[in-house]
């Protein structure tokens, strides 16, 4: 699905984010020794001020702010150039709001973390949703990004009990905890070449 990344020439992944950028904190921690077949090279933000873009910034990653004004599909595509710019192979969407235009989107390949476990509860409120649909049990999943809202092929997903005392923030603590393993794991399988896709079927090969 994408280039094997090594030690002497890491997959160069370009992370696009919105807000806190937590999990671009996992993906920058797991993957910051030297040897390390995977380098973040680039991060944009849809918002700017930021504290993704701060997290960057600290990290010494290159980082940019692309608002998407009238017109989506050419903010895309300066967005997709200046990733070009910097050789990113693997796009990841970190706590990023926003649908992708299939012009960005041909010719890349991209994933996302989202905050259920899909097809249930898609959308930007996912935890509260979950929640105050009653569910009992919720999670997380990594899913290629397709044109649609959070409908791309399943990478992974780890379930997470709702307890009746839960409310958001603390359902939010547990997932997000959950998150930031799987995302990082999901872009090391990516790097070591795991990952096969079968119509929408995803087979995850062993290490
Ligand atoms: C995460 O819960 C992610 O699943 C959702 O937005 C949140 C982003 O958190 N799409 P952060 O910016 O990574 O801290």
């Amino acid at each position: 699905m994408i280039r094997r990344g090594t030690a002497a020439d890491p997959l160069r992944v370009g992370v696009l984010v919105s807000g806190s950028g937590s999990n671009l904190q996992a993906l920058i921690d797991r993957f910051a020794e030297p040897a390390s077949v995977v380098r973040i090279v680039a991060v944009a933000s849809s918002r700017d001020g930021v504290r993704a873009l701060a997290r960057a910034d600290e990290a010494g990653i290159e980082h940019g702010v692309f608002v998407r004004g009238a017109d989506g599909a050419e903010r895309d595509r300066r967005l997709g150039a200046w990733l070009d710019a910097r050789g990113v192979e693997l796009v990841v969407l970190a706590g990023y709001m926003g649908i992708l235009t299939p012009g960005f989107l041909a010719g890349r390949v991209a994933i996302n973390v989202h905050p259920s476990l899909l097809p249930a509860f898609p959308g930007a409120h996912a935890i509260e949703d979950a929640l105050a649909h009653g569910a009992r049990v919720t999670g997380v999943t990594v899913h290629l990004v397709d044109e649609g809202l959070d409908s791309g092929p399943i990478i992974v997903q780890d379930a997470v009990q709702i307890d009746q005392d839960d409310d958001a923030g603390s359902l939010a603590e547990r997932i997000h905890g959950v998150e930031h393993r799987l995302l990082p794991e999901t872009v090391l399988a990516l790097a070591q070449d795991r990952i096969a896709l079968d119509g929408r079927r995803v087979r995850l090969l062993p290490a």
